[in-house]
């Protein structure tokens, strides 16, 4: 059973700690550890992260809903410390970014939030749905021309579209996806790898780029009063909105980066999944109706983020086990969604579940995604192309998909998919 900190820093007197088989970056198939987790250890300090991880579905939400005991404040911290050089190259450059949101604590949370969100219309949305299908078309069309009948789904398809759909949304050239995408690598490998001083160089050149270039937007924003999100945020600050240039910058390099990442991964992870189901899969080709409820139980199954950071303002319990006042806690997203207590039978992929939509992939209370409706309404439009055009799609033949080395995000390196002639 779990134990409080200071025994379980102690009691194993040199003997090998048990982690239940839990790698923290390790995301192949993270699920037998996280059931071993959840049956023996559902709260375990692991000495490697420094974090106390949470496995449990109830206890994992209750620790999103209560804000006040567990503040969001390290959500985009570095799991590893800084190098020296890393740190003299953005000092250098004058790297001060900080979260746009999710790592905010109320009140400046609430005010950001509130200003943010009423950017976030529907209305903007809805407008970018021709152009978000004529993008899958294309990028269907252009995966089916060839002549081998082969292609990887993760990079011919799902790997362009959310990131142009987010920098049309912010106002910014379409050809800057290659740029941004460099970008949002460093911005993983940085946050949330396992990397060392000399591999966190590059990635620091490239964040101090990519701070550089979101304060120009807002500067740009500024003078052309441009439609876009960002225009609109700071015609918000025009008309009195409390909410600084800095802050603005800072969603912009948060949204630059979640607005497509997370999305690339439910594309990727949508083909994946159904097509590792195949009647699953043939479900949504007869019938498109299907694919919104088929999306939360993907999301449930196979999340992009599958662990997510809170610190415990004061001493706490996290279902019954104390812990610190200053300790770091990690979400385990990917066991709670398949926690027998709430889902029946919950190692199986099922798009008929009724209670899919209770999934923690967005997280819960006041930081709840907000980009989930954008997420989803792309990834309907892939899957309704995508299920329309070539039924016949598979993984191919020996397919044995890995995962990126990451903390909180898994996301497939690949997706080898043929089809029919
Ligand atoms: C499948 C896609 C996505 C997943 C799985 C996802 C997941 C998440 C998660 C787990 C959080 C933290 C919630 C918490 O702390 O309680 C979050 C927050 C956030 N997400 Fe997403 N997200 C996705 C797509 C997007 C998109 C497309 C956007 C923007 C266009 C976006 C913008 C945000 C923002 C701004 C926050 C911070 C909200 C706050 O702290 O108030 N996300 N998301």
């Amino acid at each position: 059973m779990a134990q409080p900190v200071e025994d379980v820093r102690t009691s194993t007197g040199g003997c090998p700690v048990d982690h239940h088989g839990f790698e923290p970056f390790t995301q192949k198939d993270p699920f037998p550890a996280y059931a071993r987790l959840r049956a023996d250890e559902p709260v375990m300090y692991d000495e490697r992260i420094g974090y106390w991880v949470v496995t449990r579905y109830h206890d994992v939400k209750a620790v999103f809903e209560d804000w006040e005991t567990f503040s969001s404040e390290n959500a985009q911290a570095p799991v590893r410390a800084r190098g020296p050089q890393a740190t003299q190259i953005m000092k250098d450059g004058g790297f001060t970014a900080y979260s746009g949101l999710s790592a905010r604590v109320p009140p400046d949370h609430t005010r950001i939030r509130a200003i943010a969100q009423r950017a976030f219309s529907p209305r903007r949305f809805k407008a970018m749905e021709p152009g978000i299908r004529e993008s899958v078309k294309r990028a269907l069309a252009d995966m089916l021309a060839a002549p081998d009948r082969t292609g990887d789904f993760l990079v011919d398809v799902a790997y362009t579209i959310p990131t142009v759909t987010i920098l049309t949304l912010l106002g910014v050239d379409p050809a800057m996806v290659p740029t941004y995408k460099r970008w949002s690598d460093s911005r993983a490998a940085m946050t949330w790898s396992d990397l060392s001083d000399e591999e966190q160089i590059p990635h620091a050149h490239n964040l101090v780029e990519y701070w550089n270039e979101m304060q120009r937007l807002v500067a740009e924003a500024h003078a052309d009063h441009r439609d876009s999100l960002i225009g609109d945020i700071v015609a918000a600050q025009d008309a009195g909105g409390e909410i600084s240039d800095h802050e603005i910058a800072s969603i912009c390099y948060s949204l630059l980066f979640a607005g497509h990442e997370t999305t690339t991964t439910l594309m990727a992870n949508s083909i994946r999944v159904l097509l590792s189901h195949r009647a699953s899969w043939d479900a949504l080709v007869a019938d498109h109706s299907r694919i919104p409820a088929a999306m939360d139980e993907i999301l449930r199954y196979s999340g992009s983020i599958v662990a997510w950071r809170r610190r415990a303002t004061k001493a706490a319990e996290i279902g019954g086990v104390a812990v610190p006042a200053g300790a770091d806690i990690l979400l385990v997203m990917g066991s709670a969604n398949r926690d027998a207590d709430v889902f029946d039978d919950p190692e199986t992929f099922d798009i008929g579940r009724e209670n899919a939509r209770s999934h923690l992939s967005f997280g819960f209370g006041i930081h709840y995604c907000l980009g989930n409706m954008l997420a989803k309404l792309q990834n309907r439009i892939m899957l309704e192309e995508t299920t329309a055009a070539v039924p016949s799609l598979r993984l191919a033949d020996g397919a044995d998909i890995d995962f990126r080395h990451n903390l909180s995000f898994r996301v497939p390196t690949s997706v080898p998919v043929t089809w029919e002639a």
